[in-house]
């Protein structure tokens, strides 16, 4: 797929099929990840990889909008140290998008659907992750092949318009 069809492709899916998804294709996405960009190439995550359906199940409990998670082919939890301060913090959540759209967009690009979801319940998190002391899960993205439609350019996507978006120059 070009880019750009990937980047009007994507879109949250939530429903998926029970399809696997490779390892192949796995890594590819988590090497897309990888290799985004970082605050002074901090690359501050880790990307915990889940499949098997009992873990799935348990780890779609961190938070109310990640029922999506027990029902995804594979779920990717992005893990950080602790941030030692608020600035810290904000670059790490920076990155963290980063590496979500790199990787959202390498499944795209392989016809995969992929659905974020935040992350309240941390002693949930630890639990079915084992994270070690000082680690936080902040997000989750679920991968799997769309069960309802498959990803095509969207034209008129939900966005606010461009020139309301968009300033050239100055505001
Ligand atoms: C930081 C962030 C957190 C999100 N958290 C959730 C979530 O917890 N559950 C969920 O179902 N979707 C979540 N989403 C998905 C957004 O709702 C979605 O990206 C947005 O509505 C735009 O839709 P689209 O991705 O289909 O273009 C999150 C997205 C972002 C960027």
């Amino acid at each position: 797929m070009e880019t750009s069809d990937a980047i009007q492709s994507r879109r949250n899916v939530r429903q998926y099929t029970d399809e696997p998804i490779t390892r192949s294709d796995l890594e590819r996405i988590l090497e897309a990840g990888r290799r985004a960009p970082s605050s002074m190439n901090s690359q501050p995550w880790h990307f915990v990889v889940v499949t098997e359906r009992g873990q799935l199940e348990e780890l779609a409990k961190v938070w109310q909008g990640a029922g999506h998670v027990a029902h995804s082919a594979a779920t990717v939890g992005l893990v950080v140290a602790e941030p030692e301060d608020e600035a810290h913090g904000a670059w790490i959540q920076y990155d963290l998008g980063q590496a979500t759209s790199y990787m959202m967009l390498a499944a795209a690009d392989l016809g995969i659907g992929s659905g974020h979801a935040a992350v309240q319940d941390q002693a949930q998190a630890k639990k079915v992750l084992g994270l070690p002391q000082g680690y936080l899960l902040v997000y989750v993205i679920a991968f799997g092949y769309p069960a309802d439609r498959p990803l095509r350019p969207i034209r008129n996507p939900d966005r606010r318009p461009f020139d309301e978006v968009v300033h050239w120059d100055r505001w």
